[in-house]
């Protein structure tokens, strides 16, 4: 499966990490090779039969953590050589990450969605913690209360999904603050898995975004 949240562009040396929805967390990045199969299309075997040479590319990571697109000249950023006479590609595992909010007034149906990728829970609480949220028509006194904080397991529900609903009740989670108007507030990221290969030189195409 190849998402379209993520487009990974390289030609001549440059390499372009691209994420439509988030930001770019680097998993892993190394240079080298360990497949006989990747960026080996014209290529003697002498030069693709060392499956055993991969060295780790920090430089990759300060480049592009946190950014929307990242853009970086392949050549040179692992010298040393690792396996002379190899013919290496650059290998980057990188997430593409968002950050969502979902405000669900008590008794009412919250639902969370991803358009890419899956949902991986930041924070949730059922309870209030300000006394304009979800306010319209309460007395004031349901309001006062902004202390009123529940930790839950919704985890459980919603993690590595792509969508969810979640009801928000005092009988789904436990009542933390009897009397206080309460709502369900999720923060929540969109995580989605790539992958790219590229060669040291010329073009370089290959990029595998799965989600
Ligand atoms: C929802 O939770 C986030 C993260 O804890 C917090 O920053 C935000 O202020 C909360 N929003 C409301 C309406 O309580």
């Amino acid at each position: 499966m190849f998402s379209l949240s993520v487009l990974l562009l390289t030609y001549a040396q440059w390499t372009l990490l691209y994420s439509y929805t988030g930001v770019i967390s680097v998993q892993s990045a190394t240079y080298g090779r360990t497949s006989s199969q990747i960026c080996s299309a014209g290529r003697p075997r002498s030069q693709i039969s060392n499956t055993w040479c991969s060295k780790n590319v920090p430089v990759i990571f300060k480049r592009c953590n946190g950014l929307r697109t990242c853009e970086f000249k392949a050549q040179g950023l692992a010298r040393p050589d690792p396996c002379f006479g190899t013919y290496k590609y650059y290998t980057t595992n990188y997430i593409c990450i968002t950050a969502e909010t979902s405000v669900t007034c008590d008794r009412g149906y919250g639902y969370l969605k991803c358009e890419h990728g899956k949902i991986q829970i930041n924070t949730a609480n059922y309870g209030r913690t300000d006394k304009t949220t979800c306010s319209q028509g309460r007395p004031s006194q349901q309001l006062q209360n902004t202390n009123c904080f529940s930790p839950n397991a919704l985890d459980f529900v919603c993690e590595g999904k792509s969508s969810c609903s979640i009801l928000a009740s005092n009988s789904v989670f436990s009542d933390p603050c009897f009397g206080t108007f309460k709502y369900l507030n999720i923060s929540y990221s969109c995580v989605s898995k790539c992958k790219c290969y590229c060669i040291e030189k010329l073009y370089c195409i290959v990029f595998l975004c799965v989600d």
